[in-house]
């Protein structure tokens, strides 16, 4: 039996991790084991290189792009996969979409590029559904709490973040599905399980 990966993806306070949480709670009431990881961090080697990466210094961006991918193939071996062979489901905040999304597009390293170190580190553990919490980057930017090093780095950035998850939702239509996510979040917390619902029973 294996279970199912879902991750949630948009700019910075589109809402993320108040749905992974509340999508989570809900999947669990409807009796399915789920767990919730965050990216960077869920393991403690993770969580140490989420500290470099978003309270250290500046960095070169494909040293960022590297230190992500590390910290995502550990949780991968570590977490995500053997979860996944339990048929435990996994949401996540955020994934491998945001170092395409971010490092790959808003920093220029190329998505392709990206993509290819990923892949060598995740060994095919990749999100089976990817939901993108769209909201426009000014509006994300004003609900941001405390901007972190990469959250930061301001409005035209920000963007650009969001050019490129538009791209990554139409070269892979049947893998991200798009929900407004300026709606309030109880409304966009139940259209997301829906949606989950309708592609796998819960
Ligand atoms: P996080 O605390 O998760 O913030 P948010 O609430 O915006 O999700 O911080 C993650 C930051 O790291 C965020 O600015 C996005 C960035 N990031 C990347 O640039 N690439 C990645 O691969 C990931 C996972 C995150």
């Amino acid at each position: 039996m294996t279970g199912h990966y879902v991750a949630l993806e948009g700019v910075e306070g589109a809402g993320k991790s108040t749905v992974a949480a509340q999508l989570a709670a809900l999947l669990a009431r409807r009796g399915i084991y789920t767990i919730t990881v965050r990216e960077p961090g869920g393991t403690s080697l993770g969580e140490g290189i989420r500290r470099l990466l978003l309270d250290g210094e500046e960095m070169e961006p494909w040293a960022e792009a590297l230190l992500f991918a590390a910290q995502r193939a550990q949780l991968a071996a570590e977490v995500v996969r053997p979860a996944l062979q339990q048929g435990s489901w996994v949401i996540s905040d955020r994934s491998v979409y945001s170092s395409l999304a971010y490092q790959g597009g808003a920093r220029r390293l190329g998505i392709g590029k990206v993509r290819s170190v990923n892949e060598a580190g995740l060994q095919g553990v990749w999100p089976e559904l990817v939901v993108l919490l769209r909201v426009p980057a000014e509006e994300g930017l004003a609900r941001q709490e405390v901007p972190d090093r990469i959250g930061g780095q301001g409005t035209s950035f920000q963007r650009a973040v969001a050019e490129a998850y538009e791209l990554l939702a139409e070269e892979e239509p049947e893998r991200f599905w798009v929900v407004d996510a300026g709606r309030p979040l109880g409304d966009v917390v139940e259209a997301v399980f829906e949606e989950v619902c309708r592609r796998w029973p819960c």
